[in-house]
């Protein structure tokens, strides 16, 4: 595998960062993930921009204009010769002596873009059969609307996730479900709406989400930013999650607790076909 790193595109496994880069001594960096199928980047535009708006948040500058960049990602494909792939790309602030505050003369920030394999078919599969998730505590700092390569708790509640045999972990703080640990958690109601917490600081604002919600209005399905409990989206008929990896995927059961009829619901599955339609 190739990846780009810093002006230059190397074998992966000879690929090498800094020791005193602030990205890995601070996590003082930003990242944005995206998905290429068959040749087309998906909701490509919104993700430069949020990527724009993480560094911004965190004043550092961007290693290179959004044009060049989307050249490199598109170069890191082909060399890796994709057709369907997940890119990561990562800029962290740079390399300097250890020392919380930012260098007084500034730094050149890291920049590092790698592409892998993304298997389409299998996650239609996974859609197909929905996903069990369970409930882990919100952890997190203050500002998870930054896409920051600070992903601790996040990392410890997908873990339990996996140990228990699950998907995904929704975060729950002071009893509201917040978001999962790398996706935006939704619940439909009764009436058919769908419910999503606000984008706040509380969130990441996903991209997929913002989408999603595009494709809810055009079906005529009413949108609902506003938090939920853990129990009523236990008791809630449909429940769902959306990332630019997972698209619109159903959740089957919350902590063992059947959703719905412990299949996917019509909601998740039409928003999942209207936003495959949509994002290519
Ligand atoms: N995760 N919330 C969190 C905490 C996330 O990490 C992500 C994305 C999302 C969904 O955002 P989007 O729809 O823009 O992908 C929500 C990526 C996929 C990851 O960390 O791999």
């Amino acid at each position: 595998r190739i990846a780009y790193v810093n002006g230059q595109y190397v074998p992966q496994n000879q690929a090498m960062v800094h020791i005193e880069d602030r990205g890995y001594q601070f996590a003082d960096g930003i990242y944005e993930v995206c998905v290429v199928v068959g040749g087309r980047y998906w909701d490509m535009e919104g993700h430069l921009a949020r990527m724009q708006r993480s560094l911004e948040e965190l004043q550092m500058t961007s290693p290179m204009d959004m044009r060049a960049l989307k050249v490199v990602m598109a170069e890191v494909v082909r060399r890796n010769r994709l057709k369907d792939a997940l890119v990561y790309m990562q800029v962290t602030r740079g390399v300097a002596p250890r020392n919380h505050a930012f260098p007084p003369e500034g730094t050149q920030p890291s920049l590092v873009i790698t592409a892998r394999r993304f298997n389409f078919d299998q996650s239609d599969e996974k859609a197909k059969k929905g996903v069990a998730v369970i409930s882990q505590p919100d952890i997190r700092w203050g500002r998870v609307d930054i896409k920051t390569v600070g992903l601790l708790p996040n990392a410890l509640a997908k873990e339990a996730a996996t140990k228990a045999g699950a998907a995904e972990a929704l975060l729950v703080r002071d009893g509201m479900v917040t978001e999962c640990s790398s996706s935006n958690a939704w619940i439909v109601d009764e009436t058919g709406a769908i419910i999503t917490h606000p984008k706040t600081n509380e969130i990441l604002g996903g991209i997929t989400r913002q989408t999603a919600i595009a494709c809810a209005e055009e079906l005529q399905i009413k949108v609902i930013e506003r938090p939920f409990t853990l129990e009523e989206a236990k008791a809630a008929p449909e429940a769902f999650l959306t990332s630019a990896t997972s698209f619109v995927m159903p959740i089957i059961s919350i902590d063992g607790a059947q959703i719905g009829a412990g299949k996917p619901g019509p909601v998740a599955l039409r928003l999942r076909e209207a936003y495959k339609a949509r994002a290519s």
